[in-house]
């Protein structure tokens, strides 16, 4: 069995798993070697052959444990029939969203569009041995925010305006919801054998949202997941306080912190789920020694409890692959 089902499904604490988010990007000179040439990021992510070879990229280079597919969690509003374009310096731009579009979308066609991405995981599949090959979506909320916000909220972001019309919100949450699930599905049977949801926008929710926008519909989908006989980690980036909720609404086979969840509180909360994540990816552009003291800070924490080590969000585009190279020296010394 792999070193990440060893730790999520069998709790095992003899060896800490390995992985990052975004491992596979921008930080990486032989990424960006191929971005240079590939100027449409959408289409990049449906090359089979190259979205293959920059998911196997980290693994050349680095003592990981798990690949991640190198695919983007806006592919889903994509294969929905919404325009999805990033543009330098901006991000993911969307195109405005038309709901007949995509609520009439055919499981079918969806997945025919989608196919490179499952083609690519058959692809890795094949090339790796006893590392965890990690498939994922993004979570209804943070794909309903994208496509009714259509660019980054981190700038005027306003709620209600997104949310206004309720029995329209109700379809697409159900959509997505299906779809979501369609798609780590065609991911599990192409070769994945964890699936990772990713709510990066959970922490805009108001708290009396957070049921009916995260909770509710993320525990369907981690449910159906769960049924193929596959683990899911969760990461509801921002939640704060309502991380330890969140585990119990949801369930997931492992929760992924953020920088800013304490995680001694966490660990005495959660009953023994095993745990991933948490360093603030900003300390790994700081000097060696605030490096080791941080990982130290975790180490020490989840002595002896079942703990993936990754970041509290993805790797910064300005990170030196050799501190990646360096952190994971410094943890195997420490940890076999
Ligand atoms: O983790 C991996 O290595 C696998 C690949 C992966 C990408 N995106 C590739 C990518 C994964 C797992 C994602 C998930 C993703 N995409 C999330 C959830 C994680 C998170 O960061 O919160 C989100 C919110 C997106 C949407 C998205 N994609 C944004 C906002 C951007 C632009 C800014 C940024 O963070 O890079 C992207 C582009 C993107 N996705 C790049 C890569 C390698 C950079 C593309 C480029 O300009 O070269």
């Amino acid at each position: 069995m792999s070193k990440l089902l060893n730790c999520i499904t069998d709790k095992q604490t003899s060896y800490m798993p390995i992985w990052f988010m975004r491992q596979a990007g921008r930080y990486l000179p032989e990424f960006r070697e191929i971005r240079k040439k590939n100027t449409d990021f959408i289409k990049l992510c449906l090359n089979e052959r190259l979205s293959a070879e920059i998911s196997l990229q980290p693994i050349y280079r680095f003592d990981i444990d798990a690949v991640i597919i190198f695919s983007d969690i806006l592919m889903i509003p994509y294969g929905l029939g919404q325009k999805v374009e990033f543009v330098k310096g901006l991000g993911p731009i969307l195109g405005d969203l038309n709901f007949n579009v995509v609520l009439n979308t055919k499981p079918d066609d969806f997945i025919k569009k989608l196919s490179p991405i499952y083609q690519a995981i058959k692809r890795v599949k094949t090339n790796i041995k006893n590392k965890s090959l990690i498939g994922f979506a993004g979570a209804p909320w943070t794909l309903l925010m994208y496509m009714l916000n259509k660019k980054s909220p981190k700038n005027n972001f306003e709620i209600n305006k997104i949310i206004k019309n309720k029995s329209l919100m109700r379809d697409l949450i159900i959509k997505l919801e299906d779809i979501i699930f369609l798609h780590t599905k065609e991911q599990i049977k192409s070769g994945a054998d964890i699936i990772q949801i990713f709510d990066s926008w959970a922490g805009l929710l108001p708290k009396d949202k957070i049921s009916e926008y995260c909770y509710i519909p993320t525990s369907k989908i981690v449910k159906n997941i769960k049924s193929l006989k596959t683990p899911v980690i969760c990461f509801p980036k921002g939640l704060g306080e309502n991380y330890i909720d969140f585990c119990s609404a949801v369930q997931p086979s492992c929760i992924s912190i953020d920088y800013e969840v304490d995680p001694m509180r966490i660990k005495d909360k959660v009953n023994g789920l095993p745990i991933q994540g948490g360093l603030d990816p900003k300390i790994l552009l700081k000097g060696e020694n605030e490096i080791k003291k941080n990982i130290d800070h975790y180490l020490d924490v989840f002595k002896n409890y079942p703990y993936i080590f990754n970041l509290g969000h993805g790797v910064l585009p300005e990170t030196k692959p050799e501190t990646i190279e360096y952190l994971i020296k410094y943890i195997r010394n420490k940890n076999g």
